[in-house]
């Protein structure tokens, strides 16, 4: 297993949003997390990375076989972890481009490495973009396509995707579903894939261009079910989340 949770309960601001969480991906692997709104789904990622707000009263993150929950965030996306954040703040003074050549080990002052500019042309970024502080003033599409760009600068081994296709237009959920597919090794066969991942997706559009291997439904802090993708979502639009608290055989 690359990440390994077991028996997880969190507190934010003194209230228990993840309840008794046990969810294990496998290398190569790419699960999909649904659920409500409000139901602790970038809780849980903001969890894995170790946001110091997220408290963790149970419980155990393992992550390539090591005990990550007293690691600090730094240390985890060292050891391999990613995100592409649902809302991730504009940062004032710090250019795309910049930000690119830190994730990629590469001094600021040097001319972006060829890859990433292929990269960010490949993401519709032109140079004059690639100025511009990170996430100011960008449109709902440019903040997902920018996220993805700096997660293909950084290629960790397990990506965590809040709703990367929240507020994005048909085509570019296309673009970035390419994009997320190289970081999930899609382009190679299933057992030669060792990158992982576990993507939040409310719709469930974007499955139509990236293959999961499993779903779970987080229902107040709890994954009342898991299985396959395709069934669970078809389910979910049928009889709602209700559907998937009744229903205990997939588990
Ligand atoms: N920093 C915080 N302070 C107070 N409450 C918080 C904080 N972070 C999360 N919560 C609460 O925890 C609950 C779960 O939030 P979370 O963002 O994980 O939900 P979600 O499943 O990602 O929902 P959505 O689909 O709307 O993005 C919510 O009630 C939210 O208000
Ligand atoms: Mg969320």
């Amino acid at each position: 297993m690359l990440l390994e949770i077991e028996n997880l309960a969190v507190e934010v601001a003194g209230k228990k949003v993840l309840k008794d969480i046990n969810l294990s991906i496998a290398e190569g692997e790419t699960h999909v997390l649904l659920g409500p709104n409000g139901a602790g789904k970038s809780t849980l990622f903001l969890t894995i990375l170790g946001f110091p707000n997220y408290k963790i009263v149970n419980g155990t993150i393992k992550f390539k076989g090591q005990d990550i929950t007293g690691l600090s965030t730094a240390e985890r996306v060292k050891l391999g972890i990613g995100v592409s954040f649902q809302t991730p703040p504009a940062i004032r003074g710090v250019s795309v481009g910049d930000l690119l050549k830190i994730i990629s080990n590469q001094d600021v002052s040097d001319e972006l490495n060829p890859r990433m500019q292929e990269l960010a042309r490949q993401l519709k970024f032109s140079d004059e973009f690639l100025n511009r502080d990170v996430n100011l003033g960008f449109s709902g599409g440019e903040v997902k396509r920018s996220e993805i760009l700096q997660l293909l600068a950084q290629m960790p081994d397990f990506t965590m995707f809040d709703e990367p296709d929240s507020g994005v237009d048909i085509e570019n959920v296309e673009l970035l579903a390419s994009e997320i597919g190289t970081l999930l090794d899609k382009d190679k066969p299933q057992r030669s894939r060792k990158r992982s991942g576990l993507l939040i997706t409310h719709l469930g559009y974007i499955l139509n261009f990236v293959s999961a291997d499993k779903a779970h439904v987080l229902i107040d802090g709890v994954i009342s079910c898991s299985g396959n993708p395709s069934e669970i979502l078809e389910d979910i639009r049928k009889n709602g989340f209700n559907g998937c608290v009744e229903c205990a055989q997939c588990l």
